[in-house]
C-alpha cells in the first residue's frame, strides 16, 4: 500500500513534469526541490510529502528550476551531512509555517539561530550585520530548495549554504547536527 502510493506520486509528479509547456525537454523527468517547496506553498494538501519528494528525486535528474542565472548554491564539504529526508522536512515545515503567516527571525545581537531541526538535518542562519533581520519561512523554505537542488547527493544526503532569496544579510545553512 505504501509502496502502490508512493508510485502514484512519482507517476503523476512525472505526469506533471511531462504536461508543463515551459520545458525545454519534455520527454526528460526532473525533480526540483525549489519547485517542490513552491508546491507546498501553493498548496500543501496536494503536494508531495518529504518521503515521496526524496523518492521522486532520487528517480530523476534534480535540476534548479531558478534557471541559468542561479548560481550553484556552496556545498559545503566540511559541514557534516544531512540525512535528506530529515532535511526535506525542515523544508515542509518551514513552507507550511509560511502559509500561515510565520516569520523567521533573528533578533538584534542574535547573529546564529537555528530555524529548524528534525532528526540529524539542521537549518540554521546567520548574518553579518548588527540589525535585527526577518523574513517570512517560506523564504527560508525556498532558499533551502535551491540548497538541496545543488547539493542533494546519491547517498540521499545533503548540506550546503545559500544566501537567502529574500534578504541577503541572511545566510541558510543545511548540515548535520
Ligand atoms: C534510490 O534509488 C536506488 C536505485 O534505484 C535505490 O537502490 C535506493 O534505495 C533509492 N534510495 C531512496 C532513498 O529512495
Ligand atoms: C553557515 O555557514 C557559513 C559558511 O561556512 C559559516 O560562516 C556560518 O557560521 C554558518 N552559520 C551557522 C549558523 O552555522
Amino acid at each position: 500500500m505504501v509502496n502502490f502510493t508512493l508510485n502514484v506520486a512519482v507517476l503523476a509528479l512525472v505526469a506533471s513534469v511531462a504536461a508543463a509547456p515551459a520545458t525545454a525537454d519534455a520527454s526528460s523527468t526532473t525533480f526540483s526541490f525549489a519547485r517542490w517547496v513552491e508546491d507546498i506553498i501553493a498548496n500543501p494538501d496536494t503536494a508531495l510529502s518529504p518521503a515521496e519528494a526524496i523518492v521522486a528525486a532520487n528517480a530523476t535528474e534534480v535540476v534548479s528550476t531558478a534557471g541559468g542565472l542561479q548560481k550553484r548554491a556552496n556545498c559545503q564539504p566540511t559541514f557534516p551531512d544531512a540525512p535528506a529526508p530529515d532535511a526535506a522536512a525542515c523544508l515542509n515545515d518551514l513552507a507550511r509555517k509560511g502559509a500561515n503567516g510565520q516569520h523567521c527571525a533573528m533578533g538584534t545581537r542574535v547573529f546564529e539561530i537555528e530555524m529548524c531541526r528534525i532528526g540529524g538535518a539542521q537549518i540554521v542562519a546567520s548574518r553579518g550585520g548588527l540589525a535585527a533581520q526577518s523574513v517570512n519561512c517560506q523564504d527560508v523554505a525556498r532558499t533551502g530548495g535551491l540548497i538541496f537542488d545543488s547539493c542533494f547527493r546519491a547517498d540521499n544526503t545533503v548540506k550546503g549554504s545559500e544566501i537567502c532569496i529574500t534578504n541577503r544579510l541572511m545566510q541558510i545553512n543545511i548540515s548535520g547536527v
